[in-house]
């Protein structure tokens, strides 16, 4: 008898409970997409505004130490040297401007650009803004090859070590599909006046595309045409990408993947 009372207040609690957790999950849901979006075009730009006060780029004093200790800790997702992985899940941050690293982490921090897994571990209690810059310096000082040297790896003197380092600072994207003439001569026209003839980027505020995973391209592009990331100030509604096919962006996403070869 008792046992079938604790079974049947078991049944209840579950047919009870069962809907409404449901209806629960659902309702975050819903609250995440719209809080996703709950900011405004100047939300973003204000937030982009106020890298210059928040950090004193020119008369930082620059600690090495910091950065290489804090870059463990984007080590984590981004890999040893910055290089990404999980064919773009995580993107490739070595190299990118210092302006630009800032920016993103303060727009991912302020939840004006969607990134949960990112969030605690530079929310400013666990990175303070000093530290956030000396990691953005440390991180932009990583030059990543897109070929390993050659050498003859059964030479006598030959460093396996050294080897396994220079491999991990090694980032090759494969070759995405598309219409390579199409595509240089549309990122010729359209893209390299901010991103460089080589798709390296200005070393200021636009980022490199170069040695960047294209499926992250491709999300970054689906952002920004969505309006969940601002490509260009004077462009809010992305008048600008909007404009191209899908077949448009492929082919300039197909050479953009040859450029540091
Ligand atoms: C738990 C995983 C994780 C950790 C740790 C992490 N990141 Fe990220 N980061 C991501 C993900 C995922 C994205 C891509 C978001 C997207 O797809 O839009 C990202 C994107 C970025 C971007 C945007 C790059 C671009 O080109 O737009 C920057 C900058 C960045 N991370 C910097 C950092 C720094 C600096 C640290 C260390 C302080 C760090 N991340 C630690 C997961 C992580
Ligand atoms: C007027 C200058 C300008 C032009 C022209 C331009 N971009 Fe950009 N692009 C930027 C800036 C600035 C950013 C950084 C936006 C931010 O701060 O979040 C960016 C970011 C990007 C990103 C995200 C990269 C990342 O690491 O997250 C992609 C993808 C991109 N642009 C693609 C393109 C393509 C493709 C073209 C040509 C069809 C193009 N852009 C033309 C200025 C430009």
């Amino acid at each position: 008898m008792k046992h079938f009372k604790f079974f049947s207040y078991f049944v209840l609690f579950f047919l009870t409970s069962t809907p409404s957790l449901s209806l629960m999950a659902k309702e975050t849901e819903n609250k995440q997409t719209i809080e996703e979006n709950n900011y405004s075009t100047q939300d973003l730009i204000d937030v982009k505004h106020k890298i210059d006060k928040l950090f004193n780029i020119k008369e930082h004093d620059y600690d090495e130490d910091i950065g290489d200790e804090i870059n463990q800790v984007c080590a984590g997702c981004h890999e040893e040297f910055g290089m990404g992985g999980k064919d773009g899940k995580y993107p490739r941050i070595a190299g990118m401007p210092v302006k630009y690293l800032l920016e993103q982490v303060v727009l991912f921090r302020e939840r004006k650009r969607p990134n949960i897994p990112m969030l605690q571990h530079v929310e400013e209690r666990e990175l303070p803004n000093d530290e956030l810059l000396d990691v953005a310096i440390y991180l932009n000082k990583i030059k990543l090859k897109s070929r390993l040297s050659k050498i003859d790896e059964s030479a006598p003197d030959f460093d396996a070590y050294a080897r396994l380092q220079e491999a991990k600072a090694t980032l090759q994207i494969p070759r995405a599909k598309g219409d390579l003439k199409k595509g240089k001569k549309l990122y010729r026209k359209e893209c390299k006046s901010c991103h460089g003839k080589q798709g390296e980027g200005d070393n200021e505020k636009t980022p490199m595309l170069a040695g960047q995973y294209t499926k992250y391209l491709w999300r970054q592009i689906d952002m920004f045409i969505s309006g969940k990331r601002l490509h260009d100030e004077d462009d809010p509604e992305e008048e600008f990408l909007k404009s191209f096919s899908h077949e448009e962006l492929q082919d300039i996403l197909a050479y953009v993947s040859i450029l540091d070869d």
